[in-house]
């Protein structure tokens, strides 16, 4: 069996979001996502618009996603891809290069980002259409 990991936000589920999860589900037989918390995405700087709890749910109710955990800290993917048993990890290519040291536990593939949306994108857009 071979297993994936992925991390996100996934805040306002969009097309750019979906392609990255079927991509990476293709790659094998298992996907898990490491979802950002509530608080982790506070020390990102960003504010989701639904809670962890409801993006969980959305994610699980997704076909190529099999398991999603917590994503607490920058600095418990190491632990997470050992504990998973994970054979690839997978992230788009916004984050090119700042995994590479996942190399020495897996593989670790960058795919393309969809062009053109992203969860910024659509609170900007809504933001401007209702300031019109
Ligand atoms: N992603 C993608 N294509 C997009 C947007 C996101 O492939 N157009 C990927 C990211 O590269 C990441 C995953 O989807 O691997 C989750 O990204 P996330 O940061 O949650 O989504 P964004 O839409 O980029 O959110 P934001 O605008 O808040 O940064």
């Amino acid at each position: 069996m071979k297993k994936i990991l992925t991390y996100g936000t996934f805040d306002l589920l969009h097309c750019g979001h979906i392609n990255l999860l079927k991509r990476a589900r293709e790659l094998g037989d298992h996907l898990t996502v490491g979802l950002s918390t509530d608080n982790f995405d506070m020390l990102k700087n960003k504010k989701s618009y639904h809670n962890y709890e409801h993006r969980k749910m959305i994610l699980e109710a997704i076909r190529f996603v099999d398991k999603v955990i917590p994503e607490h800290t920058w600095e418990q993917k190491v632990h997470d891809v050992l504990q998973n048993d994970i054979d690839i990890f997978v992230m788009g290519d916004d984050w090119k290069g700042h995994f590479d040291f996942l190399q020495e536990y897996c593989q670790v593939i960058y795919f393309p980002r969809t062009v053109g949306v992203s969860t910024t994108k659509i609170k900007k857009d809504f933001s401007s259409a209702l300031n019109v």
